[in-house]
């Protein structure tokens, strides 16, 4: 097992290249200053260090403290070549405990900035199509649609709710525009709600989706609906989950998508959840590139 990625550590740039994970790490993390794991373990902690910081402080004025580099640090080093084995070994180091919540909540509220840009570009486009096409994550989006649709056993024609469907409501307008499905999106809040709806009539999909301002506590809606998907994003979990298990009636199926592979566990929100006991895991698609998560599908019993 090799890493082989460029990591900014320290400001400084390390080249991490042909160490044996397991010989550098397995008991020796934290006592081998030059193993690949130290590092890596280093760099998550330093781009906590700069999360922290983003959180406390408005503006910056050195580059290297900048959101996006930030998030393209995180985005190289959750995207290393790592077992799980060994990437259990490094994010189970007792210091990491407040580095999750820190780097997840930056990692949410950067990734709705992106919706933000990406959907005001939309709106400006004279090709909106392409411009949605041009959203860095759009492959992944479509794989992930193409999951949902299947594990799901969804039909066209059927409805999907996204709770958390954001500024720029990606997976609804795949899922729609791809699968001929009816798409209702909740949003909490309301400046996502208005651009989430402009987009959406920029996209011709009017029809398809419609955006209701809200929360997890505006569900259940009259509206049958044949699929509740959750945003990774979408907070909190146990009082989401708590409440859709409460007031959903037997046979509602829900999925949410997890990190579970290597470092992008780094980044899942759902597994330090416990689930209530009636709903029920019946499929867990692993992701398919370029997708990355796992999709996991539940029933209420
Ligand atoms: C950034 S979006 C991500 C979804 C992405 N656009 C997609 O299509 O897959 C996540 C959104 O969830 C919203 N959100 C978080 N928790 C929520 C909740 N409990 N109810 C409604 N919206 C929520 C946030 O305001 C944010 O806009």
């Amino acid at each position: 097992m090799t890493c082989t990625t460029k990591l900014y550590t320290g400001g400084q740039t390390a080249f991490i290249h042909g160490s044996d994970l397991h010989e550098n790490i397995i008991p020796g993390l934290g006592t081998s200053p030059d193993s690949c794991a130290d590092t890596i373990a280093g760099e998550i902690m330093d781009i906590y260090s700069k999360v922290v910081d983003f959180d406390r402080k408005e503006r910056y004025y050195n580059p290297s403290n900048q959101p996006k580099t930030i998030f393209q640090r995180l985005d190289q080093v959750i995207a290393l070549d790592v077992d799980d084995t060994t990437a259990d070994a490094i994010l189970s180091s007792s210091g990491f405990n407040l580095a999750f919540d820190a780097i997840t909540g930056f990692r949410s509220r950067y990734t709705a900035e992106l919706e933000i840009e990406q959907a005001n570009a939309i709106m400006g486009s004279s090709d909106p199509w392409q411009s949605l096409k041009d959203f860095a994550y759009f492959s992944n989006y479509i794989e992930l649609a193409r999951t949902e649709f299947r594990g799901a056993g969804l039909k066209a024609g059927d409805t999907v709710l996204f709770l958390g469907s954001g500024p720029l409501p990606l997976s609804l307008i795949v899922l729609c525009q791809k699968h001929g499905l009816k798409g209702i999106g909740i949003e909490q809040e309301p400046d996502r709600v208005k651009l989430s709806r402009r987009v959406i009539e920029r996209l011709g999909l009017s029809d398809q989706i419609r955006i209701i301002k809200g929360n997890h506590l505006t569900l259940p809606i009259e509206e049958p609906v044949d699929l509740i998907m959750v945003a990774a994003q979408a907070e909190p979990k146990d009082v989401i989950f708590d409440h859709l298990a409460t007031v959903m009636p037997a046979g509602t199926k829900m999925s949410y998508r997890i990190y579970e592979k290597g470092l992008r566990r780094l980044l899942d929100t759902f597994s330090r959840y416990e689930l209530p006991a009636n709903l029920k895991e019946y499929l867990r698609i692993r992701p398919t590139p370029p997708a990355n998560n796992t999709s996991i599908f539940l029933s209420v019993v």
